[in-house]
Formats: structure tokens, C-alpha cells, sequence
């Protein structure tokens, strides 16, 4: 076969599998756009995951019981764990986790919008564990079956530990609600901050997300972003009945023709400032990162020389 005839058999090939919805594994052949969208978004997702770490992770040594620390203590490790799943995944496909942790650090890709913002209370550990893990369940179950095995292989582990993340939170929420009114106040105060930026999590309305048809033909994606912020606000909504707590959206209402919850728009203008790095805690997160990766370089240092000397003998 001439060289045109193998990439003509390759693209084939891959097309095959992709429209029997089997996997596409490491070796196999892949255009280079799917392959580089996928190291966008798995290397964006595993950004999210560390640096997703740090607005819990300042409440690790404020706990205010041993249970309460150690099961936010069990929780951030389990970020690092997803991290670490994450950026392995995107290693199959080529890339070299150093550079991405540089394009990180650099401002070059990107973490989830949510992270850019506070923790500012107890209530918030709590209320991130519900929505902001809850809105990933929903992002992260469908890319189980996501065409690129080594993605979709990580996220049953990761989707599992997802769930007792949310539990955890929602758990925290009913103590405190069964607790005194300041309490109560705390939670409703911090559900009013963290509803709208949950909602931005699922990415712009489907008409502004340009790559979400691409994605989905190619298996990565299962669904849009309207239909997975839907899918969430119609779970969430008796959750926070149940809770006692009022979603902060006038217009949240159940619509009975459509059997789903109308619901407010998101400010995207605040999105995509703080996409682009102008959230509240924008700054300071990339900063924190950095003076991890810069402290941590001792121990890369050794596991370098280790390699080195385990190579040779
Ligand atoms: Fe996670
Ligand atoms: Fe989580």
C-alpha cells in the first residue's frame, strides 16, 4: 500500500470505531485534532482536579471536629488522586505532564471556572461537596463511555469517588441545618454564592460552544452543555427542598410541558472574565500552585536520580 492508501485505511479504521461507539486506544491511529482535543480537555480537566484542592483544602486545619477533618482530609486527597489519573491519561496520548503543568502555571490552558472562586465559610465545604461535585457527577458520568479508553477508564474510579464527595457535602449540610439559625444562615448564605457559579460550570449555552459538535461526533462528548446544566438543575432541585434552602433564582420554576425546571441565565459575562483569569481568586490560586510545583521540585530532583540509578544497575 502506498502511504496515502495506509492513512486512507488508518482514518477508516478509526471511523469505524468511532460510529460502533468501541474505544480508541494509545497506539491506535487518530487525527491529530482529536487527539489534541483531547489533551486540551483531559489536561484542563486534570488542572481543575489540583487546583481544585485548594479552596477545601485551607478549611483542613479549621475542621471543626477529627470526623469532620478527616473525611475533607480523604476528600482533597481524592482530587489529587483524579489529578494524577488525569494527567496519565493525557501522557497516553503523547503529551509530557511537565509542559502541561508549565502551560498551567503560565496561564497557557486552563482550570474550571468554579475554582476561581473563595471558600469563605464552613457552610461552603459542605456546599461544594453537593453542587460543585454534584455538577461533576453530571459532567463526568457520561465520559465513561467517552471514545478514548484510557479517559473513560479513569472516570469510573474517579465518578465512584465523585459520589462520596457529594454525599459527604450534603451530609454536612443537613447537620448544620439541624443545627441553630446562624448555621442555618451560613448554609443559605453560602448556597446563594455557589449556585450561579455551579451552573457556569457546565461551559457557555450550546449556541456559543463551537466544539461541542465536533466533540460529540467523535464520541468524546454525550451531551450538550444545555442539556447537562438541565439534567442538574432538575436532580438539585428537590435536594435543596429537601435540605431546607432556597436556590437564589426567581425564575426557577417547574414547567409542566416540557417536564423539566425553567431556570435563570448565568451572568456569562462574569464567566468569561473569569475564564480569562479575573475571578476573585484567580490570581492567588495559579500563585498557590506555583509555590507547590516550586517546593515540591526536590522530590522530582530524587525521583530523577532514582531513575537515573535504577536504569543503570
Ligand atoms: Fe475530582
Ligand atoms: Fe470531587
Amino acid at each position: 500500500m502506498t502511504t496515502s492508501e495506509t492513512q486512507t485505511a488508518q482514518a477508516m479504521y478509526f471511523d469505524q470505531i468511532i460510529d460502533a461507539d468501541h474505544r480508541i486506544e494509545p497506539r491506535d491511529w487518530m487525527p491529530d485534532a482529536y487527539r489534541h482535543t483531547l489533551i486540551r480537555q483531559i489536561a484542563q480537566h486534570a488542572h481543575s482536579e489540583i487546583i481544585g484542592m485548594q479552596p477545601e483544602g485551607n478549611w483542613l486545619t479549621r475542621a471543626p471536629s477529627l470526623r469532620r477533618k478527616s473525611i475533607l482530609l480523604a476528600k482533597v486527597q481524592d482530587e489529587a488522586g483524579h489529578g494524577l489519573y488525569l494527567y496519565s491519561a493525557a501522557e497516553t496520548l503523547g503529551a509530557d505532564r511537565a509542559e502541561l503543568t508549565t502551560k498551567l502555571l503560565e496561564g497557557k490552558q486552563k482550570f474550571s471556572s468554579i475554582f476561581h472562586y473563595p471558600a469563605t465559610t464552613f457552610a461552603d465545604v459542605g456546599v461544594i461537596g453537593w453542587l460543585v461535585d454534584g455538577a461533576a457527577i453530571c459532567n463526568q458520568v457520561p465520559l465513561c463511555r467517552c471514545s478514548f479508553g484510557p479517559y473513560a477508564r479513569a472516570m469510573i474510579r474517579v465518578c465512584k469517588e465523585e459520589s462520596f464527595h457529594q454525599r459527604q457535602g450534603y451530609e454536612l449540610l443537613i447537620t448544620m441545618m439541624n443545627g441553630t439559625q446562624a448555621q442555618r444562615e451560613m448554609v443559605q448564605d453560602a448556597v446563594n454564592r455557589w449556585w450561579w457559579p455551579t451552573l457556569m460550570m457546565f461551559g457557555p449555552p450550546d449556541e456559543e460552544s463551537p466544539n461541542t459538535e465536533q466533540s460529540m461526533r467523535w464520541g468524546i462528548k454525550r451531551h450538550t452543555n444545555d442539556e447537562l446544566r438541565q439534567r442538574f438543575v432538575d436532580m438539585t432541585v428537590p435536594q435543596a427542598k429537601a435540605l431546607g434552602v432556597t436556590l437564589p433564582d426567581p425564575n426557577l420554576a417547574w414547567n409542566e410541558d416540557r417536564q423539566a425546571h425553567d431556570f435563570g441565565e448565568p451572568d456569562w459575562e462574569e464567566f468569561a472574565a473569569v475564564i480569562k483569569g479575573s475571578g476573585p481568586c484567580s490570581v492567588e490560586r495559579i500563585a498557590v500552585r506555583r509555590a507547590a510545583h516550586e517546593n515540591g521540585s526536590w522530590v522530582r530532583e530524587a525521583a530523577n536520580a532514582f531513575g537515573r540509578k535504577a536504569r543503570r544497575s
